[in-house]
């Protein structure tokens, strides 16, 4: 067997055309267009690279970009100033601050100060707790363009046996929520699970996000299963690739995301959708 692609760059490609049109039917009734402030502290190489997407994209769906590039040594308190400035700005809708910040940076309280309204990463503690309710809010962008990438592939969800791989804030924690509301029976593994062999191979959906390098054999997956691969690894070689080994899996797997072309585009599309969603929230027509 031979898994079907789950094409993240088609899929993000459709999403950011309907944002588009989204943007075009408030801007040509008379409406501002959305803003999203896109914050970069530092120069960290793979953040400078995401956060350039990030800004392209929102121009070519017709939105305002404003970029924010602070020195890595910029102390927290002008982070936060200028957090409280955005929150402010009627012509902001969406505030982004990439992470990771430098070490002597707190992100927490950075990410506590943004206004739940206008946080597009959906990590604010609102937001974050408002998805383990179930009730609507700003999702974070990863784990729902993956749910959109899912839904985009007619995939059902409910009743399967997910297993997810990391539990960090950005990815593991909120996407564990995101299948639970999908009616997953949902595990969340980490560094000290016992036997993950056995978990994966118990899953018909993997969520694989670790940021290892082929940390996860292909001969782990069950036939058929539905392999989502979270990891953006460059290796020595300047090649991305990701979480899973993706030649030994896509012979067992149903479905399963390239890396690159699978989830990434997925993030940056979704982001573009939360910043409307943001804005209309905020302003309807
Ligand atoms: N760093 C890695 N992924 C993300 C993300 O989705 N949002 C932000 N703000 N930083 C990130």
């Amino acid at each position: 067997m031979s898994a079907e692609i789950l094409d993240g760059k088609a899929a993000a490609a459709r999403l950011r055309q309907s944002v588009a049109t989204g943007v075009a039917r408030r801007t040509g009734g008379g409406g501002r267009p959305p803003g999203l402030a896109v914050v970069l502290v530092g120069d960290n190489p793979a953040s400078q690279v995401y956060v350039r997407k990030k800004r392209a994209q929102c121009e070519e769906v017709g939105m305002l970009s404003r970029a924010y590039d602070l020195p890595g040594d910029a102390d927290q308190e002008r982070l936060l100033a200028l957090v409280d400035e955005l929150n402010a700005d009627p012509a902001i809708d969406g505030i982004l601050v990439q992470l990771p910040l430098p070490p002597h940076m707190e992100a927490q309280s950075v990410i506590d100060r943004i206004d739940p309204a206008k946080d597009v990463d959906g990590f604010h503690p609102v937001n974050m707790g408002r998805l383990a309710l179930k009730l609507p809010g700003l999702r974070s962008c990863t784990p729902h363009g993956v749910m959109k990438l899912l839904e985009d592939a007619g995939i059902a969800l409910a009743g399967r046996d997910a297993v997810i791989v990391g539990q960090s804030n950005i990815v593991g924690r909120p996407m564990a929520l995101e299948l639970l509301n999908a009616r997953c029976t949902v595990t969340i593994c980490h560094s000290r699970t016992r036997d993950l062999e056995a978990r994966v191979r118990g899953a018909d959906l993997v969520v694989a996000a670790v940021g290892r390098p082929g940390f996860i054999p292909g001969d782990w997956i069950q036939e058929g299963a539905v392999v989502v691969d979270v990891g953006i690894n460059r290796l020595d070689s300047g090649k991305l690739t990701g979480d899973v080994d993706f030649d030994s899996a896509r012979e067992r797997a149903g479905w399963i995301t390239p890396v690159p072309g699978g989830v990434g585009p997925m993030t940056v599309a979704t982001l573009l959708a939360n910043t409307l969603d943001a804005a209309e929230a905020r302003d309807p027509l």
